[in-house]
């Protein structure tokens, strides 16, 4: 790759004088999904956008996301012990950008999973309503293991949401 193909970051890095922004540029070479980890405190919907989602183990059935250390809606959901990883759709790029702001929840409509009562997301392809298994250090974020207590695949035929090299969509 040359020109103007290569970003200015290209090469490799390693052992002292670690580019933070190569390595930003390296991990975001692969591509994810968008979820919103949702909650309610008080009964209010409350929820952040996460990449880090992951089905871990199907027999017990758990899934793993990683909120930041900043984040101002896991401690919130946290203290309730369940939650729901809502898989957005393409459209809704709106309702991701609207759960990375920190701080007051998105105006959406959802209603209560059956399993749990946490927010379900309206136009959601999927979700996955959680009980929160484990929380392991790590770094600026945390891993937070779920117990999968209820799914439902709502849109069979919708295309997610895909994050890649920082941006919506692969280009
Ligand atoms: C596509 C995308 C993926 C994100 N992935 C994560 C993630 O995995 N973990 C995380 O803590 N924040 C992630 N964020 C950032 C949070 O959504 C953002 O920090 C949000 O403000 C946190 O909200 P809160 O403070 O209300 O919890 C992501 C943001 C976007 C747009």
């Amino acid at each position: 790759m040359t020109g103007k193909d290569e970003p200015p970051s290209a090469g490799r890095h390693g052992g002292t004088g670690w580019d933070g922004r190569a390595y930003r540029d390296a991990m975001g070479q692969f591509c994810t999904g968008v979820v919103v980890v949702a909650g309610l405190d008080a009964g209010k919907l409350v929820g952040f956008a996460a990449q880090s989602f992951v089905s871990l183990s199907l027999a017990p059935p758990l899934i793993a996301v990683c909120p930041g250390k900043t984040s101002t809606s896991w401690p919130r959901i946290r203290s309730t012990g369940r939650f729901c990883v809502n898989v957005l759709a393409e459209e809704q790029r709106a309702v991701s950008e609207a759960f990375a702001q920190p701080g007051e929840a998105a105006r959406i409509d959802w209603m209560p999973g059956p399993a749990s009562g946490t927010p379900v997301l309206d136009g959601v392809i999927a979700y996955a309503e959680c009980a929160l298994r484990a929380e392991h250090d790590a770094g600026d974020h945390t891993v937070v293991i779920g117990r999968v207590l209820g799914f439902e695949t709502l849109r069979q035929c919708a295309r997610p949401l895909v994050y890649f090299r920082g941006a919506y969509g692969v280009g």
